[in-house]
């Protein structure tokens, strides 16, 4: 009988730096969120490919709609090869997706699956792949396709934790996958940081979720333009101060830090803060709890912390009314 892995991995949220870790060197702070994401992998006669996004499988020969997946298995395959293993065809089974009522929830679900299709791959070859090295390959499959994100997503995926993530030269990086091999690239310094964050600030963070679903790509397209040295530089100064502040319980730093994290990216473009986002900030007034929008916003998710468990049923049962539903909830310290 061939042996059947089970592998699984999840999404994650920005809690603040958007957009400015978009440019080389400057920091955000990612949340993993463990809703899971499932592949199943197991020794085949040929290739066969299949997600539950889709109701057909296919095998390697291109298809658009598979094309995430198909190009990490060629990455995979590539440095299979390079570690001296012989191939051998597989049927990968991809199950899912970050959706509610038919509608992307956007907390990651492109980065995941590359993420997953890899450490399927890592279990059905026996390899061992460091969260260092997973994040280098699915970063490599998504600069290789023109991908315009900070990388931040797949980092905070392959750690599986809480991050601070400093963003590295993606154009350096390019030209190196263009001009090197693949071991070459993956070796190479590549100037990133990915420092796990431990939470001791006691607080609760919470995800709400607009139901409106946002395409990063075309966020990033439309704001990148308005990204000054000036927005840059205070970002850059608050991620810092959120992070002190909740590695070193300063409730104070942490809520003054994320409300101006906020009001950054709402000075930075007008497409950022949706009605339903404005809305989630706002209905935080009057509790102890602070709010923003998460990650490209124009829909999809926005995040709060609270320090009192009375301010998480009032502000969870403000954006009930106000058509926000509770996504996730967790306890941080
Ligand atoms: O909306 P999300 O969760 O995909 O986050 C996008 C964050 C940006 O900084 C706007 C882009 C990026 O890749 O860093
Ligand atoms: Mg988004």
């Amino acid at each position: 009988m061939t042996k059947t892995y089970h592998v699984t991995t999840g999404g994650k949220l920005y809690l603040a730096g958007e957009y400015a870790v978009l440019t080389p060197g400057q920091t955000a702070l990612i949340k993993y969120i463990p809703i899971l994401m499932e592949a199943t992998i197991q020794a085949n006669p040929d290739y066969q490919l299949s997600s539950d996004l889709f109701d057909y499988s296919v095998d390697l020969y291109p298809d658009k709609q598979y094309a995430l997946i198909q190009e990490t298995v060629s990455i995979v395959n590539d440095y299979l090869v390079k570690l001296g293993h012989t191939l051998s065809p597989f049927r990968l089974r991809i199950s899912g997706k970050f959706e509610k009522n038919g509608k992307k929830i956007g907390i990651g679900s492109s980065g995941s699956v590359i993420i997953l299709t890899i450490k399927a791959m890592a279990e059905f070859y026996k390899i061992h792949l460091s969260a260092d090295l997973l994040f280098r390959l699915a970063s490599y499959v998504l600069l290789k396709r023109g991908d315009n994100g900070s990388m931040g997503d797949l980092a905070c995926i392959a750690y599986e934790d809480f991050i601070a993530f400093t963003s590295f030269n993606r154009q350096k990086i390019r030209k190196l996958i263009a001009e090197n091999e693949l071991l070459t690239v993956l070796t190479a310094d590549w100037g990133y940081q990915i420092r796990p964050i431990k939470v001791t600030l006691p607080c609760e963070f919470l995800v709400g979720w607009t139901g409106t679903p946002a395409i990063s790509k075309d966020m990033i397209e439309l704001v990148q333009a308005s990204i000054s040295s000036d927005f840059l530089e205070q970002t850059q100064i608050v991620v810092e101060q959120i992070e002190q502040g909740l590695k070193k319980a300063d409730q104070e730093l942490v809520s003054v830090g994320l409300k101006r994290a906020g009001q950054l990216l709402e000075k930075l473009h007008p497409a950022i803060y949706s009605k339903t986002l404005q809305e989630l900030v706002g209905a935080t007034k009057n509790f102890t709890a602070v709010a923003k929008s998460s990650g490209a916003g124009g829909g999809d998710c926005g995040v709060a912390l609270t320090f009192d468990t009375k301010s998480s049923c009032c502000l969870i049962e403000k954006w009930q009314q106000a058509g926000i539903e509770l996504l996730w909830q967790e306890v941080l310290a």
